[in-house]
C-alpha cells in the first residue's frame, strides 16, 4: 500500500532507502526510475512537488499538469512505499528562500543560459528534499542530463551522504523522449518534435565533433533551436572518447530537450 504524506517529517523505512524526485504528471520515464529504485532498495519514496523556484516568470508553472490521483495509482502499481507531496507552503514556509544553492558556472550554460535561475531553483529543492527524505540513494533521469550532472556535482562539492544514480531516457517507439510536456504537443507538433531524437541518432553515427554537429544540425532545420552542443560526459569541453550531444528546441510554444551518448575519435 502506498502511503500519501503531505507534511514533514517523512516516515523512515527499514533498510536501504531510495528516493525518486518528480514534479508529478508521471509517465513511463518516472516508472523506470521507480523500478530501478524498487530493485535496489528496501524502502522507496517518491516526491511530487511542482517547484515554483525553478520556473522563470514566463514559463509554464501555472499550466504545468497536476494529476495527483493518477500519479498515486502509478506509484501504487510500482510498489512505492511513500509518496511525499508537500504544499508550496510546506517547502517554503517563509516564501521565497533567501539562502539558495549556487550551481556554479555550469548552471549558466546550456539550459541555464536560456533559463536564468533555473538550476539554483532545482538544486535548492533537491537539497531540501534530500534532507526531508534522508535517502541512501536518489534516482534521476538522463533526459535532464545537465540537471543530473549538476546534482552529482552538488553532492561531491557539498559532501552530501547520498548516492546519485542516472537512469537512461525512456522513449516512445518512434524515438520521442518521454516528457510531461509532450502532452502540450498537437499531433502536427508531435511529428515535428521527432526531429530532436532523429538529429541525435544521426549525429551519434559520426565520430568527429564537426561531423556530429553538422549531421545532427541538418535534421533540425525549420525548428527554433536553443542549442545543439557536444560536451564531455561531465559537460566540460568535448574531447575524444565518450561525449554527450545535447539539444533544446521549441516546437510551437513547447520547449523540448534531449541528449545522447556519442563516441568521439
Ligand atoms: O526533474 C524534475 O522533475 C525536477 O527538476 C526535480 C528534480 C524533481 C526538482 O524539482
Amino acid at each position: 500500500m502506498t502511503k500519501l504524506v503531505t507534511t514533514a517529517p517523512v516516515p523512515e523505512g527499514p533498510g536501504r532507502t531510495a528516493v525518486v524526485m518528480t514534479m508529478g504528471a508521471l509517465h513511463d520515464g518516472h516508472a523506470a526510475l521507480m523500478r530501478a529504485a524498487r530493485k535496489d532498495a528496501d524502502f522507496v519514496i517518491v516526491t511530487i512537488f511542482v517547484n515554483p523556484l525553478q520556473f522563470g516568470a514566463h514559463e509554464d508553472l501555472d499550466r504545468y499538469p497536476r494529476t495527483l490521483e493518477k500519479d498515486l495509482q502509478i506509484c501504487e502499481a510500482e510498489g512505492v512505499d511513500i509518496v511525499f507531496a508537500p504544499s508550496v507552503r510546506e517547502i517554503y514556509p517563509d516564501g521565497t528562500p533567501q539562502v539558495t544553492i549556487h550551481p556554479g558556472p555550469l548552471g549558466e550554460q546550456l539550459e541555464g543560459a536560456v533559463r536564468p535561475g533555473h538550476f539554483a531553483g532545482v538544486l535548492t529543492v533537491v537539497l531540501k528534499l534530500l534532507h526531508l527524505t534522508r535517502p541512501d540513494v536518489a534516482y534521476f533521469g538522463e533526459k535532464d542530463y545537465q540537471q543530473l550532472t549538476l546534482i552529482k556535482r552538488m553532492v561531491r562539492d557539498l559532501s552530501l551522504d547520498v548516492e546519485i544514480v542516472g537512469v537512461p531516457t525512456v522513449r516512445e517507439p518512434d524515438g520521442l523522449a518521454l516528457s510531461s510536456r509532450n502532452r502540450y504537443l498537437s499531433p502536427d507538433e508531435r511529428q515535428l518534435a521527432l526531429a530532436l531524437s532523429r538529429a541525435l541518432n544521426k549525429g551519434a553515427t559520426q565520430h568527429t565533433p564537426d561531423a556530429v554537429l553538422a549531421t545532427a544540425g541538418k535534421e533540425l532545420t525549420g525548428l527554433s533551436v536553443d542549442y545543439l552542443e557536444l560536451r564531455d560526459p561531465r559537460l566540460g569541453p568535448a574531447h575524444s572518447g565518450p561525449a554527450r550531444l545535447l539539444v533544446a528546441a521549441r516546437v510551437g510554444t513547447t520547449r523540448l530537450i534531449d541528449n545522447i551518448e556519442v563516441e568521439l575519435h
